[in-house]
């Protein structure tokens, strides 16, 4: 049994038809992971909810509102699986919209990102009453539905209620299909020869939502689908290139298995050749991405890593102009290696699985190669970054790399300047923080992490 997803968010393009039997629904309180959105079609891309659940790639975390007309997407912005996408060439910017009529005719689509769930009627962008109350009542039986999503063994047991469900689907006529028969479509769609490169594409964007659950992700192995990706990663159209990354990173995070999948279709060389060669900035954050899932967790990806030169790739891409973009995002992965072996490392655990994990970090040399490459110098430049988040990451670098770097951070001439003038903001904002009552302390961090190497340094 597919476990679907069945978080509904219903996004009412239009007011009009919904004010007087529903008034009730649109005042629910906004704890649950539900929430009506009224609007009229000025309103739409207005995010009345803050509460997304996003587990994308970090920087795309701002939602994009479908509807069924072409809409720009903006840079960064996530779009919902299941969307109709297109290159505008005129403009060179990707526009999505809710596909056509392709499955039945009542007009109702759905869309999803992340938890969220929504239906949009792209005839009459009105729903009928009928419509509505049987909405509504999914919505209360997904209640209970979302508390158990966790526990796959109960969601079973609540096999009835989901049955349910899907004869209410059924009886709007909308089809209700298995992640993994989507995921087939998707891949075929994906190879077939008479696809459109927008068509392509926008297969690729709706696999990446789906790859982020563990069992989808093994049905894209399972089916050739991964290698189709990985594939992919060298194919000629840079789109089709940032969008392979994205899934391919995806489809990897926090799934071993995968890793290892992946590390033996040669996706790891792949990547290292797309961001060292020449290719577009979108290309290159994708391939990172990409690269820092395979990495994650995974001595023997690290190692390979090693000999294979990612260090130096990563450094012309630290180094390279045009690309600061992903200074930080490059640092960010370091820092995250170099801090992953030493927990694993300080780690007092005796167990026979903890010594082997330890075995195989041993052999994952990164400090030294990156000292003999100059990374004490490179990283410190980030600090004039106007970010207070970059700068909290080089912070926390410089922090861990400093028994290492020391000399090298004292003999860098503007260094202990740059920190006073970060302590004295650091200092204000604290302040500012404090009088304001925010307990999150955030700038107080900040200025410890600068007071705490100013300290060290001497
Ligand atoms: C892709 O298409 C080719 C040629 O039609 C076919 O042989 C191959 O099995 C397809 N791959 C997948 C994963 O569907
Ligand atoms: C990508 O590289 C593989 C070999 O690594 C090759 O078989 C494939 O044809 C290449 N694809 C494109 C589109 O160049």
């Amino acid at each position: 049994m597919e476990l679907l997803h069945l978080s509904l968010v219903l996004l009412l393009i239009s007011a009009q038809c919904f004010t007087s039997s529903l008034s009730d629904v649109s005042q629910q309180p906004k704890a649950s992971a539900l929430t009506v959105l009224e609007q009229t079609e000025d309103d739409v891309g207005k995010v009345e909810d803050g509460t997304v659940e996003d587990d994308l790639d970090p920087e795309d975390m701002e939602v994009f509102y479908p509807t069924s007309e072409w809409q720009t997407v903006k840079p960064g912005q996530a779009i919902p699986a299941g969307l109709h996408v297109r290159l505008n060439l005129e403009t060179g910017k990707n526009e999505a919209k809710i596909p056509d009529d392709e499955r039945g005719n009542s007009g109702l689509k759905y869309w999803k990102q992340g938890r969220r769930q929504g239906m949009v009627n792209t005839n009459s962008k009105s729903f009928t009453a009928e419509e509505l109350k049987r909405a509504l009542k999914l919505m209360k039986q997904e209640g209970n539905i979302e508390v158990e999503e966790d526990h796959q063994e109960k969601v079973r047991k609540t096999f009835r209620p989901i049955k349910e469900l899907m004869k209410d689907f059924e009886a709007m006529n909308v089809m209700m299909e298995t992640d993994m028969e989507i995921i087939n479509k998707l891949i075929d769609k994906f190879n077939s020869t008479s696809a459109t490169l927008e068509e392509k594409i926008g297969a690729l964007y709706d696999l990446e939502y789906y790859v982020h659950q563990v069992d989808n992700a093994k049905h894209l192995v399972s089916t050739g689908g991964l290698q189709l990706v990985i594939n992919a990663l060298n194919a000629t159209e840079p789109l089709i290139q940032e969008y392979a990354a994205f899934v391919l990173g995806s489809t990897l995070s926090g799934n071993p298995k995968v890793q290892i999948e992946a590390m033996e279709a040669g996706s790891l060389q792949k990547l290292l050749v797309l961001l060292a060669t020449d290719h577009p900035v979108a290309v290159k954050k994708k391939a990172l991405f990409a690269l820092a899932s395979i990495l994650r967790h995974f001595p023997f990806a690290q190692q390979q890593f090693l000999k294979l030169g990612g260090l130096q790739v990563l450094r012309q891409l630290f180094q390279a102009r045009g690309t600061e973009s992903l200074h930080v995002r490059v640092m960010t992965l370091l820092y995250d290696m170099v801090m992953e072996k030493k927990l694993i490392q300080e780690d007092k655990d005796s167990s026979a699985q903890h010594k082997e994990k330890c075995r195989q970090y041993d052999e994952v040399n990164l400090l030294p190669p990156m000292l003999e490459q100059g990374w004490c110098v490179l990283v410190p430049k980030l600090l004039t970054s106007a970010e207070h988040d970059t700068r909290e990451k080089v912070l926390k670098t410089m922090n861990l790399m400093m028994a290492a770097c020391r000399d090298e951070y004292q003999a860098l001439q503007d260094l202990t300047a740059s920190l006073i003038m970060l302590r004295s903001e650091y200092e204000n904002l604290a302040a500012e923080e404090q009088r304001e009552g925010d307990q999150d302390g955030y700038f107080l961090g900040l200025l410890n992490s600068v007071n705490s190497i100013i300290q060290k340094l001497g």
